[in-house]
């Protein structure tokens, strides 16, 4: 029988949009403070994509960027798949991924989005690793993207604390389950009883925004924060321990837990259900907000640059999103450079 084969990160690339805004600017707008969105989220402040700026730009910039941190530090196959997460496409169809593959110069490969929200890139390693264990692709470029500002009611205060754009990217490929890098198990959850908790009403297949409708259309991102947090924090905790449990690992031997950027609050609840050490779970949202599909490969890297991640780490994800959706996943961490 041939050997088993493991997807292993071996790049790995992130853009951010060059435009910052405090939240003294937000305040200047809306009813808000810096101090009540600080001491609520933990945020400080985020990226926003100028007018024109699409999702498929910012994934075109990771994208660059982990091929040619996969170059540096591993000698890859051509990437011979595309997955792009994002709940933000540049249109509602086709898909942003071919149009990325494209713009990168991959040729003709297979490429789709994968639509699990702030989930969405724990989704896209899921199915890229499944593409490489199956031999369907050799190496597969998996981004996370996201333009939350195109989405957001211009006057909830609520959501534009939280939200900021950006993209982050990893490269796949091939290789053997024990070397660093290797996709450990990774766990997916979904629960559609709570889809009304985080969506956007119209403009789908369910209220379409036709002309005439278009005075009791809502376009915009709705979520129900507080009840979105509680289950936040129940689903990455749970899906966490039950990761690092099928890798075989204790829970004290496990080094850095990387959790989705969408509130420090909830970090800090998931290290304290777990009964771990708030520090072991790094924090990039106090300078880029919730970055939706992108937040994990961004605070991966910011965490290698910091030092506070490192080749040989013991390294879990964990992502939760609208759906509801949320999942985790477990790596040792690689010796690559991010760009
Ligand atoms: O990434 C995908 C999943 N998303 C998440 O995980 C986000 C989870 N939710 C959250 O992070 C928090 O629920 C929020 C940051 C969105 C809101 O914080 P909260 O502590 O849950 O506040 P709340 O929604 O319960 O609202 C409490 C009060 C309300 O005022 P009233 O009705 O009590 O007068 C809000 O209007 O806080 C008000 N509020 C604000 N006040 C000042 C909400 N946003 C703001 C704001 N500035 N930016």
């Amino acid at each position: 029988m041939a050997a088993a084969r493991a997807a292993v990160v071996c790049g790995l690339g992130t853009h951010l949009p060059s435009r910052v805004v405090t939240n003294s600017d937000l305040a200047r707008e809306l009813d808000t403070s810096d101090e009540w969105i600080r001491s609520r989220t933990g945020i400080g402040q985020r990226h926003i994509a100028e007018d024109g700026t699409a999702t498929s730009d910012l994934a075109v910039e990771a994208g660059q960027r982990a091929l040619k941190s996969a170059a540096t530090s591993a000698s890859t196959d051509a990437v011979d798949a595309v997955i792009v997460a994002t709940s933000t496409p540049d249109h509602s169809c086709p898909a942003t991924a071919p149009a990325v593959a494209a713009r990168l110069g991959l040729g003709i490969v297979p490429a789709f989005d994968v639509a699990a929200m702030c989930t969405g890139f724990l989704y896209g390693l899921a199915v890229g690793g499944g593409l490489i264990a199956a031999g369907t692709a050799h190496s597969v470029l998996v981004i996370g993207a996201d333009t939350y500002s195109s989405i957001l009611d211009p006057e909830d205060r609520s959501t534009r604390a939280i939200f900021g754009d950006g993209a982050g990217a990893v490269v796949l490929r091939a290789g053997d389950p024990d070397e660093p890098g290797a996709l450990g198990p990774v766990i997916l959850g979904s629960d559609g009883t709570g889809s009304e908790l985080i969506r956007i009403l119209s403009g789908g297949s369910r209220d379409p925004i036709r002309p005439e409708h278009t005075e009791r259309a809502d376009p915009y991102f709705r979520m129900a924060g507080a009840q979105v947090f509680r289950n936040a924090v129940e689903r990455m905790a749970e899906a966490s321990l039950e990761a690092v449990a099928r890798a075989g690992w204790a829970l004290d031997d496990t080094d850095v837990f990387v959790a989705h950027q969408a509130n420090l609050r909830i970090i800090h609840a998931v290290a304290d259900q777990m009964r771990l050490p708030r520090s072991r779970f790094p924090v990039h949202l106090d300078r880029v907000g919730n970055t939706a599909a992108a937040s994990i490969p961004l605070v991966l890297a910011d965490a290698v640059t910091a030092g506070a991640l490192r080749p040989g780490h013991r390294t879990a994800l964990a992502a939760f999103g609208g759906g509801l959706t949320w999942g985790a996943a477990t790596l040792t961490w690689p010796d690559i450079t991010p760009v």
